[in-house]
């Protein structure tokens, strides 16, 4: 096969715009059986630039189909990220209870404002589409919400607050949380401010702030996730989060979690260096009752300069996230969204080994490593650094595990191919300490896409998302834990099939 840029570097079930720059996944919503996702989008260059809302939709939110631009800037400003709800009461009055209004709400960045030295060049606007969001008007009376007077002020994230019957909207500032509340999307109060002197610091953007089930309980907790950038777990982009209540009007730190955070600083949402601005759908029905959550596949250490040319980043899988509680312990966890296997072509069992070998995922089958998940565990893991490697025919390799010596997940591009595009993408290994886990077995879950794995420990308790400029496409996959003895038991290895 003739390798060029579509042929090793396009991935097949990770959504990509045909052409040109995308960020932040924008306006997620669900309606009349289609997941519809906007997204930072320049669409006349291959770098950041005037920022549109392009538009993308699925049925599986696997497969995706790429749409008409939906927002285009204005004299108000650049369209910056955002969300979308639909208005199903017509509280904005938009539209009618027969044919209910989809409201957006996003950030106006005036980049002349900007230039002239001014701080309130961020705003907050609205849109509506009466056609189920593939057009839209933008309201008039925009904006919405004046700047305060402050430099970073954006990302508004609404949602229905179904325990108070009115709408709830969280932005992001520097280094705090601002939220609101509104009955008719166009008029806000502010509630609360959150999150001084709490978690991870650098530049807040993109936050989501939803009620959640502890698994398994009739327990509810709010979760407030907050990305950040710079101020990641190893540099750039990172998503953290908080646990707690809110009573309507104040959202506060669950005691619990609040411990965790004076031992770990921060809670992050995955670990890897490439799953930023990562936020949830809206108006799932009850019925599916899901949280659904997608980021973007990259960070903003190398996004603008990694080797695509045609177009820039991808989106990770869509995941479901669940609220756990373990040992008086919350943890947010994240899996693939259960739709990736109606895409499975075959499935390969492979038998158990007790060894001290590397070991070959699928040794002498037929399998394609560019586009497979594999599913394996340790049972009984010891003191050992598990190596897990993909390599191809040109020994280049992406390394990632867990190190149970130093407790530590890990993971290491600096023999992954290309890396001269920046020396922040492959030069500094990455390591991730963990505090909260004596982890006595190890089941790993990974999904590999030509360009991107995106590995689930523990059932989602700890994720990894990274992606990676091969120069050869994968052909294979090993596990090692340094000469030490390990078991490896129920090898399953998922082949996935895309047209
Ligand atoms: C996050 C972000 C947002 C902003 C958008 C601009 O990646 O910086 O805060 O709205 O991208 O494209």
């Amino acid at each position: 096969s003739i390798l060029n840029e579509e042929s090793l570097y396009r991935p097949d079930f990770h959504f990509t715009p045909k052409a040109n720059w995308m960020n932040d996944p924008n306006g997620l919503f669900y309606y009349r059986g289609i997941y519809h996702m906007y997204f930072q989008y320049y669409p006349e260059g291959n770098v950041w630039g005037p920022m549109h809302w392009g538009h993308a939709i699925s049925k599986d939110l696997v497969n995706w189909e790429e749409k008409e631009i939906a927002l285009y800037p204005d004299s108000l400003g650049y369209i910056f990220s955002g969300s979308a709800v639909v208005d199903i009461h017509n509280t904005s009055g938009f539209g009618t209870l027969e044919n209910p209004p989809i409201v957006a709400m996003y950030t106006y960045h005036d980049m002349p404002a900007e230039k002239a030295g001014k701080v309130d060049y961020q705003t907050q606007a609205i849109a509506y589409s009466l056609d189920d969001g593939y057009t839209w008007t933008k309201y008039e009376g925009n904006p919405v919400i004046k700047n305060p007077g402050i430099n970073n002020f954006r990302d508004p994230k609404v949602s229905w607050d179904s325990i108070n019957n009115s709408w709830l909207m969280t932005l992001a500032t520097t280094d705090e949380n601002f939220i609101y509340r509104s009955d008719d999307l166009i008029n806000w109060t502010l509630l609360q401010k959150f999150g001084e002197g709490l978690g991870a610091k650098g530049v807040w953007e993109c936050p989501d702030f939803f009620p959640m089930k502890v698994e398994g309980t009739d327990e509810t907790k709010w979760v407030l996730l907050q990305n950040l950038n710079p101020g990641g777990l190893n540099g750039g982009s990172g998503i953290q989060y908080f646990i707690g209540d809110f009573d309507g009007t104040t959202f506060t730190l669950d005691p619990s979690f609040e411990k965790d955070l004076e031992l770990q600083k921060a809670i992050w949402l995955d670990y890897g260096r490439d799953n930023y601005a990562g936020v949830t759908w809206s108006n799932i029905p009850d019925s599916d009752g899901r949280k659904l959550f997608i980021g973007w596949m990259s960070n903003w250490d190398y996004a603008q300069v990694v080797p695509t040319k045609k177009w820039r980043s991808a989106m990770t899988l869509a995941r479901e996230l669940k609220l756990v509680k373990n040992n008086n312990q919350y943890r947010v966890y994240s899996n693939p969204v259960k739709e990736l296997d109606d895409n499975i072509s075959k499935t390969i069992n492979q038998k158990p080994v007790k060894t001290s070998d590397e070991v070959l995922i699928g040794e002498g089958q037929d399998i394609d490593f560019n586009r497979v998940k594999i599913e394996f565990r340790i049972p009984n893991i010891n003191q050992a650094k598990y190596v897990f490697t993909l390599f191809n025919s040109v020994n280049e390799k992406v390394i990632f595990g867990y190190d149970n010596v130093k407790k530590e997940f890990f993971s290491d591009r600096s023999k992954a191919g290309d890396l001269s595009f920046s020396d922040k993408f492959g030069a500094t290994q990455t390591i991730v300490p963990i505090y909260d886990d004596v982890y006595n077995e190890l089941k790993v879950e990974l999904v590999l896409d030509k360009t991107s794995f995106e590995v689930f420990y523990n059932d989602g308790k700890s994720s990894m998302t990274e992606i990676f400029f091969l120069s050869e496409p994968l052909t294979g996959v090993s596990v090692h834990a340094n000469g030490n003895e390990f078991e490896l038991s129920d090898i399953k290895i998922s082949q996935l099939k895309f047209d």
